[in-house]
Formats: C-alpha cells, structure tokens, sequence
C-alpha cells in the first residue's frame, strides 16, 4: 500500500490490509485446514455497502419518490445530450434527469431554471461532462498519471479538476476510467491506469476520493463514475467496443478490483461498458450489475449506459426492438439512459406488458436521486455565474507541471547523457517539438480552458530553461503521420552543426491516435518518424528521444539508436516546461511504466502478471512457449523506469514466516538506499507469487508500491503489510479462496524484481 492510501485503509475493502482480513476471518472461522484445499468464502463478502445510506436522504427520496407519475419517474431515467433536446423534454410529460456535455454556466443555469422552475416537480438535472484529466487545467493523460506510481497525482488532478468544473456548472464527471487492460492496440489504454488490477485499484480510489471528498454536495467537488463497467479493456483485437470473453476467475480477479475498491470508496455512479462479457452486453448483464455490483459490492448509486448503449442492444443481436432493448436494460440493472430514448419510449408498455416492474422503475429513479440529493441539487440547483473557472490559475499549473514531472519515465540513459547542463548547446527536432494540443492527449475539453488553452510546447520549455536561449535551434523534420521526407536533410545539418552538443528529438503520437475509437494495428512510431530518428542519429550527436504517446509503443529501433530515452505520454498544459524540467534535472524522474511496452506488435497480449504455462520460455528448448524470430519478454517491462540517481534495495524481511489463513497479517520491510550523488525518487515494489494452487497463478502480482523521495546518501525502510486478500484469489465459482502453502515475496523496483523471501500460509 502506498503512504497515501495508509491513510483510508478503512475504505480500501479488497485492496490488502486489514480490512478484508478481517471480514474473512469471521467468514472462513471453522474452514478445514487441509493443505492446499482452498477454503472458500462467499463472493458476497466482496465489500459492505458503498455509503451508509443517509436515512435524511432516504426519507427525502421516498416522499419525493411518491410524488411522481410514472411519466415523471421515466424521465429521471433520461439522459440527453444537448440544450435543444433537454428543453424538448423539459418542457414535455417525461422531463429528463440530466444533460451531459453541455459546458458553460449561463447555458447550464437556463437549463435548469426550466427543470427547477417550470416542471411539475422541479427535480433538478444533474449535468455531466467527462472531465478525464482536467476541466480548465489540463494534467497528463491518465495512463501518465499511473506512470507516477503516486495516487497524490491523481488525486490532485481530481481534486483540482473537481473544483473548477462544479464552479462552471458540472456536478458530474465520466471519471475515473478503471478499465484494466493487456491492450496496447486499443487507444483506450491512453485512459486507464494499465495493465495491473492493484496499480488501477489504488489510482482509482485517489481519484474517486479527489472528486467527491467526503461529501460531495460541496461546491467544489463532483459524483465520480467509475467505467466502463465492466472488462471493455479485453476488446479482443484491441479494437473499440469489441466482444470480450472472460473466464470468472478472470473478471474477478483482473477486471472487477477497481470497480469494488471504488464501491468501497464510495463512488456515486457506475457507467456500463459497450462490450459484451461472454455473450452478454454488459448493457444487458445482470450477473455483473445485479448480482455483482448492486449485489456483493453493496453498489447504492445509479447506474448509467454509456453512449445509446441501450439502443446498441439491438445491434449485439440480444434485442429485437427498442422495447426489447429497454426491458433487458431495466431488467439488469442499467438505471440512466444515455442519448437513446427507449426507456421514455417504451417504459410504459413494458410495465403494462409485465415485462418490468414497478419495483425495477422505482429503485432506478431512487438511485438517481439519491445521488441528486447527495449532490445538494435540492438545495444548490444553480451556479454562481461569477464562479465559472475560465481561465488557468498560476496554481493549477504549477500542480499540472508537478505532475507531469512525476509521470514521466526515463527509459534509456547511455552514459548519464541525461540531465542536460543548462549551458548545453541543443538541436531540438521533430514534429512534436513544436506541438501545443497534441500534447494534451485524448478528452481535452469540449471547449473548457483544457481544450482551449495550448499547451506549452517542447521547444518553449528548454528556450525558457536553458541558460542561453539562442542557444537552442529548432528543425521540424517530418510530421507525425505523414510519409514527406523531405525535411529530414534540414533536420540531419541541424544535428551535425559543429557546436551542438545533443539533439532533443520529440517523437510519438497525435493526440487523435489514442482514445475512443482510436485503435491501430501497428503501434511503431507512426508516419516516418524512424526514418527521422535514423538520420538524426547518423549525424553523430548523442539523441534524447522525448516521446508523446497515448499507448505503449514498439521501440525496437529508437532503444537500439538512441542516447536516452524520455517517456513523456501527453503531459498536459505545462507538457514543455515538465520536459525541460526533468531533460535540466531540476526534476529527476522517478516514474515508472504502468504497462509493458512489447518488443513487437505480435508479441501482443504481453503482461507481467501472465500465467507460468507447463512449458515456461527457454532460449535453449525449441518445445518451450516463445516466438521463433523474438527474444521472450517485453522490450520494457512493467514497473520500469530508471533515475539520474541510483538505488540498492535490501532482500525483504518477513515479521514471520507464516500467516494464518483466517485473516492473518505480515510485514514485509525492505531497505532503500540512493546511492549516487543527488536526490531522487525510488519505487518500492511488491509482489507475490503462489507458486501451488488450485487454479493457476500469475507469476508475480503487485500487491504494494511505495515512491519514496531520498537524498543522495540517503537510507529508509519502506514496510508493507500484506494479509489473507493479498494471497487469496477467485476461483472459477466466483469464490474468494485462501489456500493453505508456500508464497513467494518478491521486491525490487521493477516486475523483473529479484529479490525474494517465503512465507507460508496455515
Ligand atoms: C462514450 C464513452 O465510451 C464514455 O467513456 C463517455 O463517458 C461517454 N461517451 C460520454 O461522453
């Protein structure tokens, strides 16, 4: 667990710790104590209800619930998406429950004078927009944020972005994203937290936490969603909105963790996701929204389709009609309806038909005003026009800027190339070295200060930095996509001038090439960058590449040529000035990667937490699971990423070399020490392995992390405590097992982590 999250313990049900310990050992007392069987445990023990249910909002709710015709109640459950269509509703029998991507306060305000003030009711609408990483202010990308391994990042975005969009209006954002994903092809990637359940766990509930805070009818904080519920990161073929099919053991264990540690932490909605989970539209499932969701993880809010996800019910071929689409998405569970209208259209029927309930309609409409009343709607239906954060303060960007240092990660660093003396002569190249917008990557705003505030470019920030900004000269090269060579000759004399003493070469991808719908079959570096990079680099000056993508991409050839290499994702607003920040040194960076970056596209699905196989990769048996024409592995691997500094950890010490499986607790401490000669920052990572189980186990799972910040010289010990969640894990039943035997404990600052203990579980 991080420091950050030592301090909500009591929220993080699943997460390691204390707190499923001790719900499992009242429910495993009395399991047999045979070895190796595993002792089983309900799914239900997954999590006590999400927010005690405030029995003030409770009554409000029911008098209110009373109220309503039904016509009313079906039009809480609509959710439209522009002015003219809300004021369609508004003024018709079935007014809406919400607006979502409507920005501006006067326009929100007129909206809701109509719904406060000229419906029967007055039901205020709640207004969403999907503020991903920054409402004015735009921060890295989420997939950077992760790359921090520090929750107080994303928490800080949260905290900020939550604060300037409830001051313009918005009260609920489509954030956090927790989608969990081996995908590198799927342009989503560039919104999750990764590849590993623990690291999107975590990263989640800051973010939840940064959004709502304790009470969220503040008027600086918004309802949270936590999406896309549920495994829409197992797109097969990386391609958006494709088919999943999953294995139980492997939705719950994989894709459902941070979705029950954000249910724990109180999130307020939960949006579906556009995938089918084997065979069933998650739109249509009432196994992972009714039995799971509402059911085990003691889910309270609402529950909204994504995007006419209703309607698309039809499309997957488990609905004929709208009405049929409707009933399956009433019937599983799907609270809100976005954009589509079959629930207004055809609610009535169906009710009549029997094909609903009135209980279905009512608890649906209950949520959402639950959540209303949370918000203070009732009380604060309007924004002060006054408020409307419009502009980027100086504080907001100096947390972006802080942020999108702590998200960056080195991944090449030949000869301590890097950090740059502020005196050292420059040739900054490449198409995204001049680059404003694509550096705010994927959701940058429909039109708030995060979409329309440009973004400091590359080569700003190092004229800023640099001692003589003349110093510093600039040739484009190519441009991000397409095949024209013809700048590379002026790019390759810009290299060669005899004074210049390093090339900062800005490579990667648009900001379009990542996000929804954005997938892509190749993840090179696109258009001819390569062909860039192989010319500069033939000029015979050291190159840092500095790269700006949404996704993990296959680098073969910029590891091979390059000096160093600079992941740098879409840092956001300040992007420039976080780059030349961490190229001078004043920030030595200390990210890591949140995901493996394959050696090649084919490599892909390529994770650390894999299953071992019967028949493990040997470079020296054919008959062993590897490529003929790949070495096995990652090109960078999971949890990498290197510092100006250097770091030796100790072996792990257990504070006992056996656990008792009805909820018992081990510390695990390990020694860090910056052994070079200035400050930085270390990672401490944990794994476990289970190396004899009843179903097969990930090689290593990351079970806590620590970024710890030491002086050069400087030693700490970093302890975790790790307890039965930790080890256990679902089987195919869906149950949570603690197996009786041997776990390996590795730590390090990597997955490749080599340092180990054991401990055995009685
Ligand atoms: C579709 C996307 O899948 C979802 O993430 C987003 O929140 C909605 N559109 C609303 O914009």
């Amino acid at each position: 667990m991080t420091d950050h999250q030592l301090s909500r313990r009591s929220a993080l049900v699943g997460l390691g710790g204390t707190a499923v310990g001790a719900i499992s050992a009242s429910l495993l007392a009395g399991a047999p104590a045979a070895v190796a069987a595993p002792t089983t445990t309900p799914a239900t023990i997954a999590a006590p209800p999400a927010t005690p249910q405030n029995s003030g909002v409770e009554r409000r709710v029911s008098a209110l619930l009373r109220r309503m015709t039904l016509a009313e109640k079906l039009g809480q459950l609509q959710l439209l998406s522009t002015p003219e269509l809300a004021q369609q509703s508004l003024a018709g029998a079935h007014p809406c429950g919400g607006v979502f991507s409507v920005v501006g306060a006067a326009k929100l305000n007129v909206l809701q004078r109509l719904a406060v003030q000229h419906t029967r009711l007055g039901i205020p609408l709640i207004f969403g927009l999907d503020v991903i990483h920054g409402y004015t202010t735009n921060f890295p990308i989420p997939l950077g944020q992760a790359s921090s391994f520090d929750p107080g990042v994303a928490s800080t975005d949260a905290v900020v972005s939550a604060a300037e969009a409830r001051r313009s209006g918005i009260t609920w954002t489509y954030a956090p994203m927790m989608d969990v994903t081996h995908e590198p092809r799927w342009g989503r990637i560039a919104e999750g937290a990764g590849e590993d359940p623990y690291l999107a766990s975590q990263i989640a509930v800051a973010k939840v936490q940064g959004y709502q805070g304790n009470d969220y009818s503040a008027q600086d904080k918004l309802a949270a969603c936590a999406k896309h519920y549920v495994a829409y990161g197992g797109a097969e073929g990386g391609r958006d909105y494709n088919t999943v099919d999953v294995s139980i053991q492997e939705l719950h264990n994989h894709y459902l963790p941070p979705f029950k540690a954000s249910v724990a932490a109180g999130v307020a909605t939960v949006m579906a996701s556009f995938n089918a989970i084997s065979g069933v539209p998650a739109h249509a499932n009432a196994y992972v929204l009714r039995e799971i969701l509402k059911g085990a993880f003691g889910f309270d809010g609402f529950v909204v389709s994504d995007y006419t996800g209703i309607q698309e019910l039809i499309l997957h071929g488990v609905a004929g009609d709208g009405a049929d689409a409707a009933a399956a998405g009433i019937t599983a569970g799907v609270d809100m309806e976005m954009v589509s209208t079959n629930y207004v259209d055809f609610g009535s029927q169906l009710l009549v038909q029997g094909r609903i309930t009135r209980r279905e309609i009512d608890d649906a409409v209950r949520r959402i005003l639950r959540v209303k009343f949370a918000l203070g709607l009732f009380e604060h239906p309007y924004v002060d026009e006054s408020t409307e954060v419009i502009a980027v303060s100086d504080a907001a960007r100096a947390s972006s800027r802080a942020a999108a240092g702590r998200s960056m990660v080195l991944m090449k660093n030949d000869n301590a190339l890097l950090p740059l003396a502020l005196g050292a002569r420059i040739a900054v190249i490449g198409p995204l070295a001049t680059a404003t917008y694509d550096l705010n990557g994927t959701w940058s705003g429909l039109g708030t200060g995060a979409g329309t505030t440009p973004p400091v470019t590359v080569l700003d920030g190092i004229k800023a930095a640099a001692a003589d900004p003349s110093a510093i000269t600039f040739a484009q090269g190519c441009d991000i996509e397409s095949a024209d060579t013809s700048g590379f000759a002026a790019a390759a004399e810009a290299a060669a001038v005899a004074d210049v003493d390093v090339v900062v070469l800005a490579l990667g991808e648009s900001a379009a090439m990542s996000g929804e719908a954005s997938a892509r079959s190749n993840i090179n570096l696109p258009g001819v960058q390569e062909g860039l990079l192989a010319a500069v680099v033939a000029a015979g000056k050291p190159v840092v590449v500095v790269l700006f993508n949404g996704r993990p991409l296959t680098l073969q050839s910029t590891h091979d040529t390059a000096a160093a290499i600079l992941e740098a994702w879409a840092p956001g607003v300040e992007g420039g000035n976080a780059v030349a920040d961490v190229l001078f040194g004043k920030v030595n960076p200390g990210g890591k990667l949140p995901v493996s970056f394959p050696r090649a596209v084919g490599q892909v699905p390529i994770y650390y937490n894999h299953l071992n196989t019967g028949r493990p990769a040997d470079p020296a048996n054919k008959y062993t699971s590897k490529y003929l024409d790949l070495p096995s592995g990652p090109l960078y691997s999971f949890g990498f990423g290197l510092s100006y500094t250097t770091f030796t950890l100790s072996a792990p010490r257990l504070s006992s070399t056996s656990m008792n499986r009805r909820g018992g607790r081990i510390d695990v401490s390990v020694d860090v020490q910056n052994t070079g000669v200035v400050a930085g920052d270390e990672v401490v990572q944990l794994y476990l392995h289970d190396p004899v189980a009843s179903i097969a186990q990930p090689v290593r799972r990351l079970r806590g992390f620590r970024r710890v910040t030491l002086e050069a010289g400087q030693s700490t010990t970093v302890t975790f405590t790790i307890g039965t969640d930790d080890v256990g894990f679902y089987d195919n039943q869906a149950k949570f097992v603690v197996e009786t035997g041997t776990i390996e404990v590795y730590v390090g600052n990597s997955s490749d982590a080599d340092q180990s203990a054991t401990f055995t579980v009685v």
